[in-house]
């Protein structure tokens, strides 16, 4: 069980893979970190799964400030993971400024989406003495400019380009990076190059960890659910069968 970030190198090193999932309230961050669960992550997947949004692009930093303080309430080990949404980090200063205001809710990291691009503000959040998770390959902040959803590392271009992302990241000093939809032997090779922990999601198993969005594995969000994520529960098979339950005998 990880109780620090400070322990993720030699997690890497040693093993056991590191296992993270999604929360975005009080009870989930609770129970996750009570099960166990090395990572919690704030992601702005909270969009879709909490606030029925099409995509993470109108999740803001309010959104996150909100959800960041009640998981961290209800934490009392796991280090907790904020997403920082789309568009809080234009410039260095605004990805140090809204990186502070999430820190402030109780956050032990601040992660954002991009690589190379993105190093201006990565290496100022890191300067500021933030811990710092980067993001790359699918980037689903940027799903309107892609035109959807595509996975990552299927030309020699693309995986130029994930290298030099996943190399600048590290050298910058990020503690770990998702690696998100990615070819799952470029997601291995990238895991071999870097210092960082990677984190995959649909990115094979030769990543340092995994990630998955909570409710996916819960199947409480029965509308949507990846291939790659397995359902362990039917929480919204229940949560059916219980009102419906609730309702008959009310209405006997
Ligand atoms: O927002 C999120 O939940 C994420 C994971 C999918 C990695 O960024």
């Amino acid at each position: 069980m990880l109780s620090s970030l400070s322990d993720l190198p030699l997690r890497k090193q040693h093993g056991p893979k590191i296992a993270v999932l999604t929360a975005y309230d009080y009870p989930t961050g609770r129970m996750l970190d009570e099960a166990g669960i090395d990572l919690i992550l704030v992601g702005d997947s909270l969009g879709m799964v909490v606030h029925g949004l099409p995509d993470t692009t109108g999740v803001t930093m309010d959104m996150m400030l909100i959800h960041t303080a009640s998981v961290c309430r209800g934490v009392k080990r796991a280090p907790v993971i904020a997403d920082l949404p789309f568009q809080s980090y234009r410039t260095p200063e605004e990805a140090v400024m809204n990186s502070k205001r999430l820190m402030e809710c109780g956050a032990s990291a601040v992660k954002l989406e991009g690589g190379v691009g993105m190093l201006p503000q990565v290496r100022a959040i890191i300067d500021s003495g933030i811990p710092f998770v980067g993001h790359i390959g699918m980037l689903p902040q940027s799903v309107k400019e892609e035109g959807g959803y595509k996975k990552k590392g299927k030309t020699s271009e693309q995986i130029d380009r994930l290298i030099a992302d996943a190399q600048a990241l590290d050298q910058a000093g990020a503690v770990a990076m998702v690696l998100e939809s990615i070819v799952p032997d470029v997601a291995t090779q990238i895991t071999a190059m870097v210092k960082a922990s990677t984190i995959g999601i649909g990115a094979g198993m030769g990543t340092d960890g995994q990630v998955l969005v909570t409710p996916d594995i819960l199947g409480s969000f029965p509308w949507f659910r990846p291939p790659f994520a397995k359902a362990r529960a039917d929480v919204a098979g229940e949560t059916l069968r219980a009102v419906r339950e609730y309702l008959a005998e009310v209405r006997a």
